[in-house]
């Protein structure tokens, strides 16, 4: 059967992982897809590493947006994050018919409505499994595994750098500083980390999260954001003498007037299952009416675990793809023209 034509935008740590993986398993995912799926070309910025990555065999180029306006392409995944040159690249690749992959939690939470309005009137998709928790299919058990449910709330571990900063002081007595640089060289961190350790990361996804689960709008201007930067050493060993863990968490809960959003430290007892979730691993609680309670745990940063959700959505937007129109599964977040401005 005739590939699917992937262009890739971005060939760094994900982008790299996505390559891999995608070749590694060719053959299962092309099976589970129903056709192969091909990356046609990467674009970045660095074209000497995009060699070194990709081996040669696939076109390389810096112009991005060529990508987005190729009209071989019938999927753009974008890898480049922030705000900037990716929402004009997302834009323009629904702008010219094309289904979009994305990990860019940061874009979708600031801009998401503008993006999922647009992909609606194209009739194109946009999938960002990888845009929260990294590996763990928390999207699709939001919006598929609990759709039967009213989800009452949801409470993660949501990023992963703070997590692995928290751990090693608390293990290791090392100091934030140190950590955070180790972070770094492991590939958790954000280009700018100021928005790991701010909570900023944690309330991009945690907007994500809440417009699926509750079928709002991404609100993550009404976020209440608090990172980890004001904690103390003293702060995680006195939590410890008292039978606590101090965890950031991204919490979004119904109420009865609207949802509340927001991400800081929490005390959490140290014999609950999420307080003993360590290092860069990410957890997400969602509590669903029919269903009660639910755990998931999993790496939520780093190459392979985000690439393979990137290609989960590479699967599920061929099969989509692939299938007749009129019988598609809506595949966004939320329909954009029927949503209640709920209050955060
Ligand atoms: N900087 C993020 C984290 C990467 O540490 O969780 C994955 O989204």
């Amino acid at each position: 059967m005739k590939p699917i034509n992937v262009g890739l935008l971005g060939i760094g740590t994900v982008g790299g992982g996505t390559f891999t993986v995608l070749k590694r398993n060719a053959e299962e995912i092309s099976r589970r897809a129903g056709r192969p799926i091909t990356i046609t070309v990467v674009a970045d910025k660095n074209l000497e590493l995009a060699r070194q990555v990709t081996g040669g065999g696939v076109r390389l180029t810096e112009d991005a947006f060529s990508v987005a306006a190729d009209p071989e392409i019938d999927i753009v995944v974008e890898l480049i994050g922030g705000y900037g040159v990716a929402k004009e690249l997302v834009l323009k690749a629904i702008e010219n018919g094309k289904h979009v992959v994305t990990a860019n939690k940061a874009l979708l939470a600031v801009h998401g409505n503008e993006i999922f309005a647009a992909a609606q009137k194209k009739g194109v998709m946009v999938a960002f499994e990888a845009a929260v928790a990294g590996g763990i299919p928390i999207i699709k058990a939001l919006r598929e595994g609990l759709s039967a449910n009213r989800i009452d709330w949801i409470a993660g571990i949501i990023n992963g750098t703070t997590n692995f900063i928290l751990s090693e002081m608390r293990d290791k007595g090392l100091s934030f500083a140190e950590v955070l640089k180790e972070a770094q060289a492991l590939g958790y961190a954000e280009a700018d980390p100021t928005f790991d350790i701010e909570g900023i990361d944690a309330a991009h996804k945690a907007t994500i999260m809440s417009a699926i689960a509750f079928g709002i709008p991404m609100q993550f201007d009404r976020a209440y954001v608090e990172g980890i930067t004001r904690l103390d050493a003293s702060d995680i060993v006195y939590a410890e003498q008292l039978g606590y863990r101090i965890k950031l968490l991204g919490i979004a809960r119904r109420r009865e007037r609207g949802v509340e959003l927001r991400v800081h430290p929490t005390l959490i007892p140290a014999r609950r299952l999420i307080a003993n979730v360590e290092g860069a691993m990410n957890a997400v609680l969602v509590q669903g009416d029919a269903v009660g309670a639910t755990l998931y745990y999993g790496k939520g940063a780093g190459a392979e675990p985000t690439a393979s959700a990137v290609i989960a959505d590479l699967v599920d937007v061929t099969r989509l793809h692939t299938s007749d129109p009129e019988h598609r599964v809506p595949h966004l977040a939320f329909q954009p023209d029927q949503v209640r401005d709920v209050p955060v």
